[in-house]
């Protein structure tokens, strides 16, 4: 078994995935997940942001929906989900919590700015949605989606 708290996490929300009904659903849940903790992992790096925390929001930042089923709120209630698992994880501190439990709060929220790492998830989100969708680029995220792609750009 994998160490580290990281693992610590992504084993948390196995454990919730495995619970759900249906294959579509587990899928659902696993690739957004840690498809959203993976490029969340690429723009800290960008941008000079801490990679394991990224990793983290990324893993938790949707959870209520995965474990409800509903959508509604979700943003909310992850965040207090998230602060919830990380305190008992027991190995982040109150303001690596505060950290990624605002982020998440703030993730739905992609028509307004916020801070650096509010933003990193956000972006990460977009990033991985349109990444999986391949072609669609919905109006209301086409504009996040090709700043970062001029952000990742070689040059
Ligand atoms: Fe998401």
């Amino acid at each position: 078994m994998a160490e580290g708290r990281l693992e610590a996490v992504r084993e948390r929300v196995d454990a919730d995935l495995e619970k759900l009904p249906n294959l579509w659903a587990r899928r659902c849940g696993y690739v957004h997940l840690y498809g959203v903790s993976e490029t969340a992992v690429l723009l800290a790096a960008r941008r000079g942001l801490d990679t394991e925390l990224a990793a983290v929001a990324g893993m938790l930042h949707d959870l209520a929906t995965y474990k409800t089923g509903d959508p509604t709120g979700h943003a909310q209630a992850s965040s207090h989900l998230a602060r919830e698992l990380l305190a008992e994880i027991g190995s982040f501190s109150q303001n690596e919590i505060e950290l990624i439990a605002t982020a998440i709060a703030h993730h739905s929220t992609k028509e307004k700015l916020h801070g650096p790492f509010d933003e990193l998830l956000k972006d990460a989100d977009v990033l991985q949605h349109r990444l999986h969708q391949a072609r669609t680029d919905a109006p209301s995220t086409a504009s996040r989606f090709h700043a970062l792609v001029d952000e990742l750009a070689f040059q």
